[in-house]
């Protein structure tokens, strides 16, 4: 193509790109977080784990802020919560926040444990065990949780009555 045929493009994307990708903090990011090289057989699939520790970060972080709020008692507990969603700021999104988080990261623990049974990972035995003590600890807590639950109902359907 002649120079004359040339026609000038206001933004060109890839020297845009290029000149962006070589900036100082830019450079650092692109070369880990977008273009890492690692294994080929190393998929998204191997992401989950990190997800999860993230996941775990953020509901002790949020769980934290609700236990500043939240009274444990049969009269209060209720009340508390309506307080953490009314009045404490941001207090709602912190709540939704940790329930759903909770369901998310129970979700990718299941999604993480079915990779490892699909790739074979579990040949890893210690790491295979140390998941295994994460995943009953988890459990423990959900049915600490389901408990604690069923009797604040039992307890407000007593209050109810009298
Ligand atoms: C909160 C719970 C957990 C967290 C934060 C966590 C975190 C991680 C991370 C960051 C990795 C490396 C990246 C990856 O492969 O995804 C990993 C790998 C692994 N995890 Fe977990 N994990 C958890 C639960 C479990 C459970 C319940 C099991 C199985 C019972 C398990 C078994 C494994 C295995 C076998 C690997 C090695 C995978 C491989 O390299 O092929 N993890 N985990």
């Amino acid at each position: 193509m002649s120079q004359k045929n040339k026609k000038f493009k206001f933004f060109n994307y890839s020297t845009f790109k290029t000149r962006v990708s070589n900036l100082p903090l830019m450079s650092y990011i692109v070369s880990h977080l977008i273009y890492y090289p690692v294994p080929a057989n190393l998929t998204y699939g191997w992401g989950i784990g990190s997800m999860l520790g993230f996941l775990l970060i953020i509901q002790i972080i949020t769980g934290l802020f609700l236990s500043i709020h939240y009274v444990p008692d049969i009269m209060q507990a209720f009340y508390s919560v309506e307080f953490i969603m009314r009045d404490v700021n941001n207090g709602w999104l912190f709540r939704y926040l940790h329930s759903t988080g909770a369901s998310c990261l129970f979700i990718a623990l299941y999604v993480h444990m079915l990779r490892g049974l699909y790739y074979r990972s579990f040949k890893n035995l210690i790491v295979w065990i140390t998941g295994v003590i994460l995943f009953v600890r988890h459990l423990i807590k959900l049915i600490i949780l389901k408990a604690e639950f069923l009797q604040n109902c039992k307890n407000l359907k007593f209050m109810v009555r009298c």
